[in-house]
């Protein structure tokens, strides 16, 4: 046998192409394309926690340009990850009706690493320690992510290092590099904030309001209430200050 690297060995591909397996019997012609967009969004997980794990190290080193960077890519990474849900909108709901018994209770609330990406940004609310726990014992790569400071917790370390309190950063003379990382966390909030509404969107759109989840919930009546869930409080918290009675130190 050739040592050969080609793209088919590098990539693993006779293992990657093998392992969609729709379970439908006869097998329906969307549970394919189903498959497809939940694995391919487990690998960007996979890449986005990561990026996510280099940029817990960056900013525990206080490199903010090396922070910014991995923040950025994160950004990319989740914008992919929400517009691959757009191609199940093409899956009308009779077709997925048709297939979904096959899914048994399995369930997208079961992604470990969706949890851990949650746990990593900062996620600490009763609420979703709560729902963790209810499923058995948290799993080692949540464990991990739950173990270390929260992204805010460590950006407010950050500029605490640097001697500036987060106001500052929208005083003065002009963005600087730690603006810069503030407003790139922000976008990072939004994008996966953005993830969670088009993911209701499309819920709604193919099971319709009222039905329940494979997973045992409420269905689109518990993921709405998920998409108000906040890794940086303090940086929409911020911006009122400029618009309430009371003004930031240092303000005109
Ligand atoms: C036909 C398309 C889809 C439908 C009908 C659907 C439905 C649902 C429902 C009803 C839930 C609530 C939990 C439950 O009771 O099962 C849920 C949760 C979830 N789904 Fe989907 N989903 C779809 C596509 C996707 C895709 C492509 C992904 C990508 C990985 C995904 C990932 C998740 C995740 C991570 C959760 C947990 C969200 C949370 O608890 O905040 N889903 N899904």
């Amino acid at each position: 046998m050739s040592d050969e690297v080609t793209y088919g060995t590098y990539l693993s591909l006779d293992a990657l192409l093998a392992l969609q397996r729709p379970r439908s019997q006869p097998e329906h012609p969307d549970e394919l394309l189903f498959i497809v967009v939940h694995q391919a969004s487990e690998l960007w997980f996979k890449a986005i926690l990561h990026d996510l794990d280099g940029l817990v190290a960056a900013l525990e080193a206080r490199e903010v340009g090396q922070a910014l960077w991995r923040v950025q890519r994160v950004n990319t990474l989740m914008r992919i990850v929400s517009e691959q849900l757009s191609s199940l909108s093409a899956l009308p709901p009779q077709h997925f009706a048709q297939f979904r018994t096959f899914l048994g209770t399995s369930s997208g609330s079961q992604s470990i690493q969706f949890r851990a990406i949650e746990a990593a940004s900062g996620l600490r609310d009763d609420h979703f320690m709560h729902a963790l726990e209810e499923r058995g014992p948290i799993p080692p790569l949540v464990q991990r992510a739950l173990g270390r400071p929260t992204l805010q917790e460590l950006f407010l370390r950050v500029l605490d290092g640097a001697g500036a309190k987060l106001e500052d950063l929208y005083l003065g003379p002009g963005p600087g590099l730690l603006f810069f990382l503030a407003e790139a966390l922000l976008e990072y909030e939004q994008q996966f904030a953005q993830w969670r509404f088009k993911h209701v969107q499309l819920v709604e759109r193919i099971i319709g309001p009222q039905t329940g989840g494979t997973g045992g919930t409420l269905g689109s009546r518990y993921l709405m209430r998920t998409v108000d869930q906040r890794f940086f409080p303090k940086l929409w918290e911020v911006r009122s200050r400029f618009f309430g009675v009371k003004k930031p130190p240092g303000a005109p």
